[in-house]
């Protein structure tokens, strides 16, 4: 299927990145992949390793390739790393490589929540590189992604941590919802995405069909196993989140999570004409963990 297309991943030893890079190979297309550090390639790949992504570097390498897929972002900050610097400075940065080398697709993982009203700074920062990209004349589609769900990603790997020793803890009450989506699903719409000309020019929630506790989640998480569940006082869990960088819940994590930001599945559903997996099945049959 569709050999001749060549795909730009960024920011490729991540979570999305993993899975997107395998899904793409399997599916013969060729890839060029861009990570700060060294990686397992897959077929048809080619690996660039840099950490600034220097363009002397990457423009001869990259160019005229069909499309890029920026999943360069970061969600929590630090004295050495923040957020305008890597969601914003690097985004401007991947755009002007992107019309440098004459790629014309632009594809970006923003927020669920990120608007033009928003207060929180890591909003405001995916905001500011959505406009950037808006505004560059590329062909873009801009996803917004609730919690996306797989074997790997940082939440599954802590709450596999947590089962383990036996307790997990909830922020709060745990009544606040998600929309989880699969990260299954999450690669197959971004392929459409690239292939197909009706997400030009679009911004599209990237949320599951259902919104769920979390509570709920962490129950149908751990279910089957003995794990006792604890409620912490949310002001303790901020606590940590501010004082500690390396803390389980970062800030801006507690505080999405409170916010139970809810997506427009049926646009999704829409556009893309797949069906989408439902996390609480995924969740009762066991497979994530
Ligand atoms: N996963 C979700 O549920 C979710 C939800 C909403 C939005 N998103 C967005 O989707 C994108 C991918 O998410 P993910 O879960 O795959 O995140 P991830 O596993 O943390 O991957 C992000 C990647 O960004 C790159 N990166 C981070 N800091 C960098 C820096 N200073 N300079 C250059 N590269 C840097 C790293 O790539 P290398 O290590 O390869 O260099 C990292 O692996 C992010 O933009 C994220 O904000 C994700």
């Amino acid at each position: 299927m569709v050999k001749s297309h060549q795909i730009v991943i960024t920011g490729a030893s991540g979570f999305v990145a993993r899975n997107l890079r395998k899904y793409l190979s399997e599916k013969n297309i060729k890839l060029i992949s861009i990570s700060r550090n060294d990686f397992k390639q897959f077929k048809n790949e080619l690996k660039i390793i840099s950490i600034n992504y220097d363009e002397k570097i990457l423009l001869p390498k990259i160019q005229n390739s069909d499309a890029i897929i920026h999943l360069i972002g970061i969600g929590t900050q630090s004295i050495k790393t923040d957020y305008d610097l890597v969601n914003v400075e690097f985004t401007k940065h991947i755009v002007n490589l992107s019309k440098k080398a004459k790629i014309n697709k632009f594809i970006f993982t923003s927020g669920l929540g990120v608007s033009p009203n928003t207060s929180l700074g890591y909003f405001i920062s995916k905001y500011k590189a959505e406009r950037l990209i808006v505004n560059s004349g590329l062909n873009y589609t801009i996803f917004r992604p609730s919690y996306i769900v797989g074997k790997d990603d940082l939440f599954t790997k802590y709450l596999k941590k947590q089962i383990k020793k036996g307790k997990i803890e909830i922020p709060g009450s745990g009544t606040y919802t998600i929309q989880p989506i699969y990260i299954n699903d999450v690669v197959k719409v971004f392929l459409q995405s690239v292939l197909q000309t009706k997400f030009r020019n679009k911004i599209i929630d990237l949320v599951g069909p259902d919104y769920i506790t979390f509570e709920q989640y962490v129950k149908l998480f751990s279910k089957g196993t003995k794990t006792s569940i604890k409620k912490i006082n949310l002001e303790d869990v901020y606590h940590t989140a501010i004082t500690d960088s390396k803390s389980d819940f970062g800030v801006d994590d507690l505080n999405i999570l409170i916010a139970s930001f809810k997506g427009n599945h049926n646009k999704l559903r829409k556009i893309t004409k797949m069906k989408f997996q439902s996390v609480i099945e995924l969740l009762k049959s066991g497979r994530l963990l």
